[in-house]
């Protein structure tokens, strides 16, 4: 008879190839996504100053970029454009010749193969730094509308391969399918950010976008960080209306809304790995009071494990070099 007293755990644990084989998650560089903030102007290549190793770069830069990318195997990257000027209805967003409409153009004339995500939203181009235009102080969620599918057309139109609002205005997928389909693209599909938190992790972006609100907060259109149930209700609407991709943002908080989504609906579950919590990673790699690579690694490990399909992060690079190092 044999003396059965505990589970013996460690069994699948005892080697690296026996470790790899029952791994259940796994990070491929196919699951990333680089943001990247191009800015008007000429011959620039700007460190943002709270997120070392990210760069706003001019569109003669662009080029560069892309090979780099392209080297690295990464398979799409999501656009932020910083205009020269700003007003207040956000109108470098919606120029059909805007600095992301034209590195859209630029991109695609170089390659077909690299998925180009458009970041739809007003804050970087409107003077007061929300998301669409201001009635009574606050933001107008129907006057709003508009100037986002707008937006959403002139980035097809430059040949975006997907289109991903991040304006919380309420309808944003409605209204935006409506008009990509009567545009001609219905064949572009909508990443939405669904469940878009107000966060405070944002805080290095805004300096990197340059789109941080001049008066007010946005939490009277993102969401409350205390909600789950509000984040399913919102997610539940975006797939009703059409969404093709539901982001979760930011991810490392809300971990429990990534695998509760991924739960309840059938569409790519996206987490996006935003600003602050690329910069706190690298606050502390840069003293020396963490691995980098071991942190990186092991954190859009979690995304994934939790239930993300793609992960959004300003760290694509380095994970594409280190995936590539740890095959070798
Ligand atoms: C635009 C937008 C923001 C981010 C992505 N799209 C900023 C915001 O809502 O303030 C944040 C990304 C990050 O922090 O990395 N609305």
């Amino acid at each position: 008879m044999t003396n059965h007293k505990f589970d013996r755990h460690r069994r699948l644990r005892r080697s690296p190839v026996m470790r790899s084989f029952v791994r259940e998650t796994k990070v491929q560089v196919n699951d990333l996504v680089y943001p990247l903030f191009v800015v008007e102007g000429e011959k620039m290549k700007k460190e943002v100053p709270s997120m070392p190793g990210v760069y706003q770069i001019s569109l003669d830069y662009l080029d560069e970029e892309i090979d780099e990318l392209q080297d690295l195997g990464i398979p799409s990257i999501l656009l932020f454009g910083i205009p020269k000027e700003k007003d207040d209805v956000g109108s470098g967003a919606y120029d059909p010749n805007g600095i992301v409409q034209q590195a859209i153009r630029q991109i695609k004339q170089k390659t077909d193969d690299l998925l180009v995500i458009a970041d739809t939203c007003l804050c970087e181009y409107t003077d007061h730094g929300h998301c669409g235009v201001i009635h009574n102080h606050d933001v107008d969620n129907d006057q709003s509308l508009p100037l986002h599918v707008q937006t959403a057309i002139t980035q097809a139109e430059a040949g975006a391969d997907i289109i991903a609002p991040s304006n919380m205005m309420d309808g944003f997928v409605t209204e935006i399918r409506q008009g990509l389909d009567e545009a001609g693209y219905k064949e572009i599909p909508i990443m939405s950010y669904a469940v878009k938190y107000a966060s405070a992790f944002y805080g290095p972006f805004r300096d990197a976008a340059d789109s941080s609100p001049q008066f007010g907060d946005r939490k009277t259109y993102q969401m409350d960080p205390a909600n789950r149930l509000e984040a399913l209700r919102e997610a539940a609407t975006d797939v009703e209306e059409g969404a093709d991709f539901l982001i979760v943002k930011p991810a490392l908080s809300y971990m429990d809304v990534i695998r509760e989504v991924r739960n309840a609906h059938h569409v790519p579950v996206v987490a996006y790995n935003v600003s602050g919590e690329y910069s706190m990673v690298k606050a502390a790699s840069q003293n020396g009071w963490i691995d980098e690579k071991e942190v990186v690694l092991e954190k859009i490990t979690a995304m994934k494990r939790s239930g993300a399909d793609i992960v959004i992060t300003y760290f694509a690079k380095d994970v594409a070099k280190w995936l590539k190092e740890n095959d070798q």
